[in-house]
């Protein structure tokens, strides 16, 4: 696929890994519509790269990804790749957060249903066209989970099946599906300051570009490429270690 010439949604484009990645897909070239939920957030990004276009949406309510996908289709019809990338995090203590349903089906919403629901829609769509990308951003706690953040990790890792399951089913087709498995990356995911610990936001975008120019599938930077190797024991060790560490240093927890 050529890096160039191509229109691209990005969910959840206003900050972050998807407004990284929208920076790097308008320098090369492309038409680049980034959406979200807070309007003055996309129109600071907009501001900033005034090549941008901007939409609103929320990506948890069935009606607003109906009308982002009739919208776009409408007033950008030569779009062909969907950057699934929108998401949130939360913590949960699933001995205690007991009457909190509402927030861990908040995050359901956002991390399931966005992207399937949108790949449902836009994937008959992009069959019409000469090339096309289907891009999921999971996590590398969909291949080990974070036992501090299970609702967040069991829908990273529902979005992984999902993915493998559509590459499948879209092999021989147009449109390539590729899966991007970030580990930590110093984002405002769960809030501002709390992964100021992680990767380097700016390497990460600018590592992961290089790799979809290389046609790589699955990308993972930094400790989630060790897990897309690793073997299911590793994993389980590796999800216990990082829970002991988390406890070590969130006592109150
Ligand atoms: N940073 C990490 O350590 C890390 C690690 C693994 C995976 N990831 C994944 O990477 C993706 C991007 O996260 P990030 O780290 O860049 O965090 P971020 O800076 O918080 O970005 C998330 C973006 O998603 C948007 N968003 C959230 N809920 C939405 C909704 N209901 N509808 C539409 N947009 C919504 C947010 O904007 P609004 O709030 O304005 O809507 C925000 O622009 C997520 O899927 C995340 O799970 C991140």
């Amino acid at each position: 696929m050529n890096f160039s010439g191509h229109t691209i949604l990005i969910t959840g484009g206003g900050s972050g890994i998807g407004l990284a990645l929208a920076e790097r897909y308008l320098a090369a070239g492309n038409e680049v519509i980034i959406a979200g939920r807070t309007k003055d957030k996309l129109e600071e990004a907009r501001h900033q790269h005034p090549g941008l276009h901007i939409k609103t949406c929320d990506v948890a309510k069935e009606e607003d990804r109906i009308e982002l996908f009739t919208w776009i289709t409408t007033h950008f019809p030569e779009v062909n790749i969907l950057i699934n990338n929108a998401g949130i995090q939360e913590r949960f203590q699933l001995l205690k957060d007991t009457d909190d349903w509402k927030r861990a089906k908040n995050e359901l919403k956002i991390n399931v249903d966005g992207p399937v629901h949108l790949t449902m829609l836009f994937a008959p769509f992009f069959k019409e066209k000469e090339e096309a990308a289907i891009i999921n951003v999971s996590s590398g706690l969909a291949l080990s989970p974070g036992a501090w953040v299970p609702v967040y990790s069991a829908t990273k890792a529902a979005l992984h099946s999902f993915t493998q399951t559509l590459r499948l089913q879209l092999e021989n087709t147009n449109i390539e599906v590729i899966e991007i498995f970030p580990p930590a990356v110093n984002t405002d995911l769960g809030g501002p300051g709390m992964h100021t610990f992680g990767a380097n936001l700016q390497e990460f975008a600018d590592s992961v570009f290089a790799e979809i120019e290389e046609g790589e599938t699955e990308i993972g930077y930094g400790d989630s490429v060790h897990r897309l190797k690793a073997d299911r024991e590793s994993l389980k060790a590796g999800s216990k270690q990082a829970w002991e560490k988390f406890k070590q240093n969130n006592p109150g927890f």
